[in-house]
């Protein structure tokens, strides 16, 4: 059975919209978690533009599920994973002008930063996920770094169509067989919504996938009617 992990940055992002205390992804994810989500997701960036730090202590002390934090090798970063202790640590490429992630981190550097990461969070028993583009030689760095698991970056996949698009699931079932065989566990996500997500769901061996904006989207519209029915309420009673 795959796993759903659910990524509630997007929630931070509207919060932060008007730097106030609504939308709190604390609250979201305790609803994602009642729809069944198997794990909750989070990314502190650098640059802290939608989760903060209050909010990765708060999930932790009260989310029930499993805590997947996202974040980069930077020491602070690494250094607050370390104090939560989150379930898993998934290490991703950051750079500050960007929208979203963009790519994979790339291993072949065998970067100190990145080794350190590696190190301070395995001491602490947490589990490593390393975000990597779906290619063989990624993979292999992967193992070769005595991680638990790595999660295939679908956003080539995600942003192909027609025949482009069914290369790119080619490439990540081929990679995703390669990390089987290795005995690494198999994450994918980046990009996956509603209409693309079975190919990548059913890729044999796959374990997590963590699919963030697609869901807070849906959200937000399925949750309309509703919202504004509560405040026409409000507005009559008056
Ligand atoms: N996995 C990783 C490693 C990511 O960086 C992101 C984006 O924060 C996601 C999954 C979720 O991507 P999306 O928001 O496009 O579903």
């Amino acid at each position: 059975m795959v796993e759903l992990g659910v990524n509630v940055d997007h929630i931070a992002t509207i919060r932060q919209a008007r730097r106030t205390v609504e939308p709190d992804p604390v609250a979201g994810a305790v609803l994602a978690e009642l729809g069944g989500a198997d794990s909750i997701t989070v990314h502190l960036r650098e640059d802290r533009r939608h989760i903060q730090d209050r909010d990765v202590r708060v999930l932790k002390e009260t989310i029930r599920s499993k805590m997947n934090f996202e974040l980069s090798c930077a020491p602070e970063i690494v250094a607050l994973a370390c104090e939560v202790l989150p379930y898993q640590a998934t290490l991703v490429p950051e750079k500050r002008e960007e929208v979203t992630t963009e790519g994979g981190l790339d291993l072949r550097p065998r970067s100190k930063v990145l080794l350190d990461a590696i190190d301070r969070l395995k001491r602490l028993g947490i589990a490593i996920s390393l975000f990597i583009d779906p290619e063989q030689e990624q993979v292999d760095i992967a193992k070769e770094l005595g991680v638990e698991a790595i999660e295939l970056h679908t956003g080539q996949y995600a942003h192909a169509t027609g025949s482009a698009q069914t290369q790119e699931l080619d490439r990540l079932t081929r990679a995703g067989q390669h990390a089987i065989d290795l005995g690494l566990h198999l994450h994918a996500g980046h990009g996956l919504t509603y209409y693309n997500v079975i190919p990548v769901a059913s890729i044999p061996g796959m374990r997590e996938l963590h699919i963030g904006h697609s869901i807070v989207a849906r959200a937000v519209l399925v949750g309309m009617k509703e919202a504004v029915f509560e405040m026409k309420r409000l507005i009559r009673s008056c």
